[in-house]
Formats: C-alpha cells, structure tokens, sequence
C-alpha cells in the first residue's frame, strides 16, 4: 500500500506573508495526520519563513531546484546541503519549466538527483512528454529516456528516497488535465519500466504522483487509479480554497484503495 503524497508547486508565486498563511492552513487542515504526505514548495526565499509556519505539522517543506555542487562559486545556485540545513525535506527535479527555460538535461537533472540523495532528503523526480510527442505516439519512448538518464547509476535502495511525478506537459497550467485512463496508463508504463530496470518490489514501493491541471473536481478519480499515488499540483496550490479539497480526496482514496 502507497501512501497518497500530494505535493503543492508554488512555482514562482506568492508573497512571504501570502505563503505563510497558505502553510499555516494546510498545516492546519494536516496535522499530524499520517495517511497522507502532503509537502509545499515555495520560493526560496520563503523556505524558513513557511518551515516556522508550518510548526508541528506533518507537511513536508520542498526546494523546487537544487546545484549539484556542494559549495563553490556557482553564483545564483542553491547547494543540497543548505536546503537540508533550513529544514527541507524534498527538492523538485527535472520540472519541464527547469527542461524547457533553464537548460536541465537528463545528465544534469541525474546529477541533482545524485546530490539530493547524497544528502539523504526525497527528490520529487517530474517526467512527461510534450504535446507534440503524445501527438506522434512518442509518449513512453520520451519516458524512457527521461528515466533512463535521470536514473542512470542510481541502486535500488536509493529508490525509496525517490517519487516520481508524470507530468504531461500538454496539461501543466493549461487546464487540460490527462484523462484518468491516460493518466494510469502511463503510470502503468513507469511502473513496469521500475520493474525491469530494478525489481517487482521497487515497481510496488515507489509513488508516482500525477502533475498536471489537477484541480479540486478532477483530484477523487484521477487519484482513485490503481498507479496513481498522488498528485503534484501548481496552480491550485497556491489557495487552501482549492489545495486543501485536493489534500481532503487523497485522504478519501487512502481509505479505500
Ligand atoms: P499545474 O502545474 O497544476 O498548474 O498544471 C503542475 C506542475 O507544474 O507541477
């Protein structure tokens, strides 16, 4: 059994204080709960701010990037270690909006992966295609080599510290979400693509969260699929409005998948 992992990507959005008591209502509704992780990426600046707004709670505190390098003159990057030191939890890696403007390639995003799990925190590792690709049938070739390079060199005990997010590109912040059978089938495809290059029981242990336009009415049947393990959501992330309803279906799935 996988417990749901809703994660919310705040991308670069908020204010310190709009931040602070969006945390301090998702930390609200959370508790300690344990049926369900739940984690929010801010902005950098707003990490240790958010981490204090989140107190006892059981939500996790997400970089939504890292450097590989552990220090240096890398002038504008942020090191693993630092992120571990202010209380993170997890780093985001391999988002198409890091593939697409800032030049992450699978080699790069592999050695952030590696750096993030040299410092034993989670890494949030986000696959998908382009719409182009799904158009031309492409869709589970283009995982496999996001996942063949992100992955390259990492054993399966490193597995544990890893979720991956599919997250089409076609549906993140267009409104369109994956239809819930296309939605599982890749999911399906990942899973069994864990299966062969690790083992059955790496296949069964890792979550796989689905990005993409989830939204508070989609959030129940995307997330009631037999492989999809939670959802990693951006703009409906950024108000408890509509993030908390999405935090409340995980709950609800937890309790009957
Ligand atoms: P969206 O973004 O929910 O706004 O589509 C998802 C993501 O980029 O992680």
């Amino acid at each position: 059994m996988r417990r749901p992992f809703v994660a919310g990507n705040w991308k670069m959005n908020t204010t310190l204080a709009g931040g602070q008591q969006l945390a301090a209502a998702i930390a609200a509704e959370v508790g300690s709960s344990t049926t369900v992780d739940v984690a929010v990426c801010p902005p950098f600046p707003y990490l240790t701010a958010v981490k204090q707004s989140l107190g006892s709670s059981s939500v996790g505190l997400g970089a939504q990037n890292a450097y590989f390098a552990k220090s240096g003159a890398f002038t504008g990057e942020v090191a693993v270690g630092m992120l571990k030191e202010i209380g993170c939890n997890w780093v985001v890696l391999g988002h198409s909006e890091r593939r697409q403007f800032f030049g992450d390639t699978d080699e790069l995003i592999n050695k952030k992966i590696n750096a993030v799990l040299a410092e034993e925190l989670g890494v949030i590792f986000c696959v998908g295609e382009l719409l182009a690709e799904r158009q031309s049938n492409q869709t589970e070739a283009v995982l496999d080599k996001q996942l063949t390079g992100g992955l390259a060199g990492i054993d399966a005990a490193h597995m544990a510290k890893i979720v991956i997010a599919y997250e089409p590109v076609w549906a993140i912040g267009t409104g369109v979400t994956a239809s819930p059978a296309q939605a599982e089938s890749a999911h399906l495809f990942i899973r069994q693509w864990l299966a062969k290059r690790y083992n059955q029981g790496v296949a069964d242990g890792v979550r796989i969260q689905y990005g993409g336009s989830v939204k508070a009415d989609n959030a129940q049947e995307l997330l009631s699929q037999p492989n999809v393990d939670g959802a990693l959501v951006g703009g409906a992330s950024l108000t408890a409005e509509q993030f908390l309803p999405i935090i409340r279906a995980a709950v609800q799935v937890a309790g009957s998948k």
